[in-house]
């Protein structure tokens, strides 16, 4: 018999993140501490190398990341070319697929090549994405700032003015939150990728595409449409219980691998109550915790990463349709961490098919079919 989805297969050992009892840690550290303490790029540094960063490797990785954020001339000519219309996540696959005919290390395969390779890439995903906005809205793009860390530089290039500390350390967490989660479908899909001895762009391509799925990391947008539809806290519990009745799946909630709660949730939701109260919008804030108890207590279905994420960073004055490539931005590290584990031990990934087409047919030639 197969796992339909592969539910609870064991596919590969790894010593990036785990998830075991429902407690999910990056190298063993739980998420919980790395939420209330740790900087984005020292997760960074974490996933890549498996412990937290010295002073000096954490101002090295800094100086790396800001030195690799800008992007080749073609590329941005390449966004500026990309029809009207199409979601952002699909320039991102693109141009980080065209990333690659720019770097002269693109083929090389060792591992310091393929670190280095993760820099440029953890580097330039951000600039991708806030150029991108600013050309479709015909503005000039920002160049990234060298003394920026990643979460403020991202906000600058976006909107071309310096961002608050509030805002700032609110990207900076959901960064942290985001950035790795064992075998997810994303990462499995940069893992096969790779597996074939395909080079870490091609693999980062796969995954930004598989990303890209409203059952993936397309959700946090599909939650923010809803609460959008929902528009008055007041209306949420008949919209919920209507698309209940219509059994229409309710994004943000469910997880393959938790059955008891996501425990990223909890952070987002914290974050998410400051963010609304802050810029005045506590509706989105009410309306999440009303649809929140209403799924659980009629579904037993758990809010996960992207609920809350979705109000998060609609505080935070990010558009729609970047939320997802925010969610790149941060799994970015995850991913390149998981194709460098997986180049260190591999073994090509095929699994098999239990097939139940139909058997000894034959075939008929055209004339008689
Ligand atoms: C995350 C997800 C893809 C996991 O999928 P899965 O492990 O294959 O679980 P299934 O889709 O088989 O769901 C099992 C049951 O719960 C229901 N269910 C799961 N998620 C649901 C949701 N968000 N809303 C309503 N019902 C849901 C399914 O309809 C199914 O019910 P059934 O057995 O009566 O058919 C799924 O929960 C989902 O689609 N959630 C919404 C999208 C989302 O938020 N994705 C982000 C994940 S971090």
């Amino acid at each position: 018999m197969s796992a339909k989805g592969l539910e609870g297969i064991v596919a590969t050992q790894s010593s990036i993140s785990s998830i075991i009892d429902g407690v999910l840690t990056y190298a063993g550290i739980n998420i919980d501490e790395l939420a209330e303490n740790a900087s984005f790029e020292e997760v960074v540094y974490l996933l890549w190398h498996g412990r937290l960063p010295k002073a000096d490797e954490l101002a090295q990785l800094k100086k790396d990341l800001a030195e690799n954020a800008t992007i080749p001339e073609d590329v941005i000519a390449l966004l500026k070319a990309s029809p009207e219309g199409n979601h952002p996540m699909s320039v991102l696959r693109t141009a980080i697929s065209a990333l690659a005919l720019y770097d002269p290390e693109a083929q090389d395969m060792t591992r310091e090549a393929n670190l280095r390779k993760a820099t440029r890439l953890q580097a330039k995903v951000a600039t991708v994405i806030a150029a991108y906005h600013r050309l479709r809205q015909g503005k000039e793009i920002v160049a990234p700032r060298p003394d920026f860390c990643l979460a403020q530089n991202f906000l600058y290039m976006l909107n071309g003015e310096e961002p608050n500390q509030i805002a700032i350390d609110a990207l900076d967490t959901a960064l942290v939150l985001h950035a790795d989660h064992e075998l997810n479908a994303s990462t499995f899909a940069a893992r096969v990728t790779v597996a074939t001895l395909s080079d870490i762009y091609s693999g980062i391509t796969s995954a930004i595409g598989a990303l890209k799925g409203p059952l993936h990391g397309g959700a946090n947008e599909a939650v923010m449409a809803m609460l959008e539809d929902i528009k008055d806290p007041e209306q949420a519990e008949s919209y919920v219980r209507e698309k209940l009745a219509q059994k229409v799946k309710i994004m943000g909630f469910g997880h393959r691998v938790y059955k008891d709660g996501d425990p990223r949730a909890k952070h987002l939701r914290k974050m998410s109550e400051k963010l609304t109260g802050i810029t005045g919008q506590p509706q989105w804030y009410e309306m999440s915790v009303k649809i929140d108890e209403l799924v659980t207590s009629e579904k037993g279905l758990k809010p996960n990463v992207d609920f809350y994420s979705a109000s998060v960073y609609h505080s935070l004055g990010i558009p729609r349709d970047l939320f997802t490539p925010i969610f790149a931005i941060s799994r970015m590290a995850g991913w390149t961490a998981h194709i460098l584990e997986q180049y260190e031990n591999n073994r090509l990934i095929r699994p098999r098919a239990e097939y139940v087409g139909p058997v000894n047919a034959h075939y008929v030639p055209l004339d008689e079919r």
